[in-house]
């Protein structure tokens, strides 16, 4: 080994990258370990050897090389994952959530986020954000979304817009809730169009009208994420009912953060009724806007929500899209 070095050192003097490759990387990370130690024991005389000093150098040069060759092989296995993993879905995904007041939107973009990276964009969670933090646009779309209206396309609009240029949606974006009327749908696909993109897929989820009472008055939201528990059906670990089985509000606490949760204003009997108006007049007209694009997909969202998820991912896969 040492003999090895010593060529290795004499014929390329103190130019020593090209030793290293030339080198075994194990056998030079061996004779590194050897050489510090007995380097420690040596007198300092021996450290001005040039030809110690050269081999140092170039067993240094040798570990480097192991380890960035241990983490080239890291890298490309993790390149694969990735590409196996857009492989098996879809590269570039532009969806759309679609579905009533209370249908799953909500409860399911998070399983898509966590698996695709995409982010969640939904209009709702925005407007809400810009109501308590009293912007101009949430002074504006107070009013409107208490009471279960739309707020204007011209502010919705304004908002994807923006929101869509950020980098973040540079591999895509879930849409949910946006667009809601047809105004806002070609507003959406003129914008796309500005750079030869499309929306590439809409889960569309049916749920009996008669079960989304009980889902968005049992709702609990956590503010932070947006992400939603059901007194029933999806409870946080932290619930505990009172003596008539009401859910004690200082109990309801997000699983992750441990932060309270909150009933959204709009959660109630009387603007439900407004918002499935509103479904149904503006925005399930949209469905006949896209379907002739073959990008419909549709889902059952009436079935427990750990079957619609697995139903989300099958929609997802690249056999079960045909474009
Ligand atoms: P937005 O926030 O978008 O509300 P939404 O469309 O009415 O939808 P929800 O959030 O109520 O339903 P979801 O489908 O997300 O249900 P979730 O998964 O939470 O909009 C609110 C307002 O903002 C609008 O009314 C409007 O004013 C304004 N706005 C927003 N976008 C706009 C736009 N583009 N234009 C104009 N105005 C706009 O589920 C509900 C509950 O059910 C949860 O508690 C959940 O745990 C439970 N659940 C979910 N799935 C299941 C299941 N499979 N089984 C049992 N329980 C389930």
């Amino acid at each position: 080994m040492w003999q090895k070095g010593a060529r290795c050192a004499a014929q390329f003097g103190r130019r020593f990258a090209a030793p290293a490759a030339g080198l075994s990387a194990v056998s030079a990370g061996t004779w590194f370990a050897l050489k510090q130690q007995t380097l420690a024991c040596e007198d300092k005389s021996s450290q001005s050897d040039e030809a110690a000093n050269a081999m140092m150098a170039c067993a240094a040069l040798a570990i480097s090389y192991k380890n960035a060759q241990e983490d080239l092989v890291k890298a490309k296995q993790e390149l694969k994952r990735v590409q196996d993993k857009y492989d098996y879905f879809w590269p570039r995904k532009i969806m759309m959530l679609f579905g009533a007041p209370g249908a799953g939107k909500g409860t399911q973009g998070p399983n898509i986020t966590n698996t695709l990276g995409l982010p969640q964009l939904s209009t709702g969670d925005m407007l809400r954000d810009a109501v308590s933090a009293g912007t101009p646009i949430g002074i504006r779309a107070k009013e409107a979304m208490s009471t279960g209206a739309l707020v204007t396309d011209e502010i919705v609009i304004g908002i994807i817009g923006d929101r869509i240029k950020e980098t973040d949606c540079g591999a895509g974006f879930i849409l949910d809730g946006f667009p809601r009327t047809i105004a806002q749908a070609e507003a959406l696909d003129a914008l796309l169009l500005t750079t030869g993109e499309r929306v590439n897929l809409i889960l569309a989820f049916g749920v009996a009208e008669d079960v989304l009472e009980e889902r968005v008055c049992g709702r609990w939201m956590h503010k932070g994420s947006g992400r939603s528990f059901h007194v029933k059906f999806a409870p946080p670990k932290s619930m505990k009912l009172d003596d008539n089985g009401k859910p004690l509000a200082s109990t309801m606490l997000d699983d992750q953060t441990g932060e309270p949760l909150y009933q959204r204003a709009d959660d109630t009997r009387e603007a439900l009724v407004k918002r499935l108006d509103q479904y149904h007049e503006q925005t399930i007209p949209l469905l006949e806007h896209y379907r002739p694009k073959g990008i419909v997909k549709e889902i059952d969202g009436g079935a427990p929500i750990k079957q619609v998820t697995t139903a989300v991912m099958n929609a997802m896969t690249k056999h079960n899209m045909k474009h």
